[in-house]
């Protein structure tokens, strides 16, 4: 247990915290809605609760494969004497394999989506795709562990691999906020919606996006 209580038995997330503060202070007391994807025993989502989370209408979908029981300790802990069902509509935990879980949640409808859970090529590929379509735009997307790379533990890929493809298939619609040990990105607007082509009766006409649009 910490000074302040929390039952914690390991830290991958304080050294973030700068990221966290940088990327997401706008959100700050603000009815936001944020996903993530590996809570453990939800340091990163008591800190989120704590410090951006702050509005009573916002809210956080959790999702992992295998929620510690001192997850649910540690957020009851921050949400206090509020009865479950206030809870439950502050921190939502959704327990399976992620790429199960994305394509059951809502597009277009989250703020912020933090994605640490498996750390294989392949999961954090799925992973960062799904949860683009479920990301807003204008919203945030940050990858824990970018720069992870320990040969003991990385046979199955390393986040960076996946984030990378992530990032090239992605250029036009993302905007990057930090890369360092973890990568942020912004979704933006489509840069490669250019001009669609309407056929009227027998004139074909061209529909150009307004001039900001196009870059
Ligand atoms: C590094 S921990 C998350 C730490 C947490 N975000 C924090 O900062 O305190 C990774 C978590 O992802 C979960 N996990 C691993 N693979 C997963 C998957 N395929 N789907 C969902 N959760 C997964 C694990 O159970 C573990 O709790």
């Amino acid at each position: 247990m910490d000074e302040a209580g929390f039952e914690f038995t390991a830290d991958w997330f304080s050294n973030s915290l700068p990221n966290f503060e940088k990327n997401l202070s706008g959100y700050r007391g603000r009815p936001v809605r944020f996903l993530e994807i590996g809570s453990f025993e939800g340091r990163s989502t008591v800190w989120l609760l704590q410090n951006i989370l702050t509005h009573p209408a916002s809210k956080i979908v959790c999702i992992d494969v295998a929620f510690r029981p001192a997850f649910f300790r540690n957020v009851r802990k921050v949400l206090g004497s509020q009865p479950w069902w206030k809870r439950f509509a502050r921190v939502e935990a959704l327990a399976g394999q992620s790429v199960a879980l994305l394509p059951t949640l809502p597009a277009n409808a989250f703020d912020f989506i933090y994605v640490d859970g498996s750390h294989s090529d392949t999961a954090v590929l799925q992973d960062a795709v799904l949860s683009f379509s479920l990301l807003k735009e204008g919203g945030v997307i940050g990858f824990d562990d970018y720069l992870w790379d320990n040969p003991e533990h990385n046979r199955f890929g390393t986040p960076k691999i996946a984030i990378d493809a992530f990032t090239s298939v992605y250029a036009h619609q993302i905007e990057t906020l930090t890369l360092d040990y973890q990568a942020w990105f912004r979704k933006v607007k489509d840069k490669r919606a250019v001009a669609s082509v309407v056929k009227q009766e027998s004139a074909e006409m061209i529909v150009m996006p307004p001039a900001a649009s196009v870059s």
